[in-house]
């Protein structure tokens, strides 16, 4: 069990201990300490907030979880997508969804499985009806991302859509100029390659050829990595 679910845990037993006392105070706190406690027990054990998804049903929130990442953690291609949609958010898993299948085909024509690379997006939780993230979103999860990437230390970053590309390096170059180059990303100046989002992609499949461009750039580009090549301008 994770730090985080143990922590869940203790939180929910310490609640429903505290139950025992409310027993004497108010019913009301009787029913707030119940619920509460074994909400987050069960959160704890399963990974599903009924708190959560009644929260997001009354409006109050929108997402029911965070979508952390999924995949290989020692994988050499690491994808970073904009944020959870309405399905990742329902899945706890990036790129689920129609754009998600279509990426997961764009692997398969490279040679992989999901489960060879990892998948992560710029925000962990769903904006409220899919908006774009906001600065601040981005800003505040970033520490995430980049910690991601320090533990995953892939071998090439793919930007997937022209958000996650311009919030990664910061710039409002448009995605048709970001293409076709390696960029460094960060401090450590991770190698990466921009490409169309794959929900764009549906929207307009006569680009489809250019993402397949971009993705064997990609791969060139880690061939050329793994040989020792420099690849960073
Ligand atoms: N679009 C994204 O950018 N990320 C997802 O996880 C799903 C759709």
């Amino acid at each position: 069990m994770s730090i985080d679910r143990l922590v869940l845990a203790f939180a929910g037993f310490m609640i429903l201990l505290s139950l025992l006392l409310g027993l004497y105070v108010s019913p009301y706190w009787y029913w707030f300490t119940a619920f509460v406690g074994a909400n987050l027990l069960q959160s704890a054990f399963t990974g599903f907030c009924p708190l959560a998804l009644i929260l997001r049903k009354l409006g109050v929130t929108t997402r029911t979880q965070a979508v952390f990442g999924v995949g290989n953690p020692q994988a050499q291609w690491m994808f970073i997508g904009e944020a959870p949609g309405a399905d990742e958010d329902r899945q706890g898993e990036p790129f689920v969804g129609r754009a998600g299948q279509l990426l997961t085909s764009m692997l398969k024509a490279l040679g992989f499985r999901r489960e060879d690379v990892y998948i992560a997006n710029v925000l962990k939780c769903r904006p409220p009806g899919n908006r774009d993230p906001r600065a601040e979103e981005a800003q505040e999860c970033r520490r995430y991302l980049d910690r991601q990437i320090e533990l995953v230390a892939p071998t090439i970053i793919v930007a997937v859509g022209r958000i996650a590309a311009q919030t990664l390096l910061g710039t409002d170059v448009a995605l048709g100029r970001l293409r076709g180059k390696v960029h460094p990303l960060g401090a450590r100046r991770w190698p990466l390659v921009v490409t169309y989002h794959p929900a764009y992609l549906l929207r307009s499949p006569g680009e489809k050829r250019k993402a397949w461009q971009d993705l064997l750039f990609a791969r060139r580009v880690l061939r050329l990595a793994e040989a020792g090549e420099q690849v960073l301008p």
